[in-house]
């Protein structure tokens, strides 16, 4: 595990896009092709910015990227809590990506098939072979979740399927969620957490005792991966 503090958020998100950059590179160069899976939330969009303005709009082999969610709220595109409209506006729109390698999470009106759907999705991604996605970025709720995997959420218990269904109690929508299956099958995780509002949850996450039920961050241990935890200075002063 990597923990890198930065002052503030710009050279967080700095960090982040660099990350991002250099991992699509080698992948690339490697295999021909970047996969990704994105955070929601609203910490992830300076980086989504940053990656849309120069140097990297033009450096990076967007032509070989495959851009997918780590979550989705089911919700329009409109509405301003839609996961993939906020990356397609702050970056996606900006940025030559094809459209057909850009994958939203399709909430399907019975939700269960929409996670199915974006399941069966990933497996001819991936042609059969374990999901090994490039680089996820994760967020950080000040409850210690992380993508839509909630404290004491059914979803936090799944052994086998890459995705799940979600409904979060007191909240009028439905999610769908990429669970630790397949996040933990990952090349590089990368955490990006920023606020003072993060701090109890960061330190209970990093450095408290292991209560995954209660802490989904804990869940995140990527089994042949790295781990980044990009924070800022805000969200990093509980730690010890
Ligand atoms: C979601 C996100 C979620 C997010 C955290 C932090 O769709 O809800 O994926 O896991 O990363 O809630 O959100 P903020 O960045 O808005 O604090």
């Amino acid at each position: 595990m990597i923990l890198q503090p930065f002052p503030d958020l710009e050279r967080l998100s700095l960090a982040a896009a660099q990350l991002f950059a250099r991992l699509a590179a080698e992948a690339v160069k490697t295999r021909g092709r970047f996969s990704v899976a994105l955070s929601g939330g609203s910490t992830p969009r300076r980086t989504y910015e940053i990656l849309a303005q120069p140097p990297y709009r033009d450096e990076v082999p967007w032509g070989c990227v495959h851009v997918f969610w780590g979550d989705e709220r089911c919700v329009p595109p409109s509405d301003s809590r839609c996961n993939a409209s906020m990356a397609r506006e702050a970056w996606l729109n900006h940025v030559p990506v094809p459209s057909t390698q850009i994958h939203p999470i399709s909430c399907h009106p019975a939700q269960e098939i929409g996670a199915r759907e974006y399941e069966s999705l990933f497996r001819d991604f991936f042609g059969g072979k374990p999901p090994r996605l490039d680089l996820v970025f994760l967020g950080l709720g000040a409850d210690g979740h992380t993508a839509s995997l909630f404290p004491n959420n059914a979803a936090l218990n799944e052994r086998e399927r890459w995705t799940a269904a979600v409904q979060v109690p007191g909240e009028d929508i439905r999610r769908v969620t990429l669970t630790p299956v397949i996040i933990n099958q990952a090349a590089v995780v990368a955490f990006i957490v920023a606020g003072a509002a993060k701090a109890g949850a960061l330190k209970e996450v990093l450095q408290g005792p292991r209560d995954p039920r209660r802490l989904p961050g804990q869940l995140i241990e990527p089994e042949n991966g790295e781990l980044y935890w990009l924070v800022d200075r805000d969200a990093a002063q509980a730690m010890s």
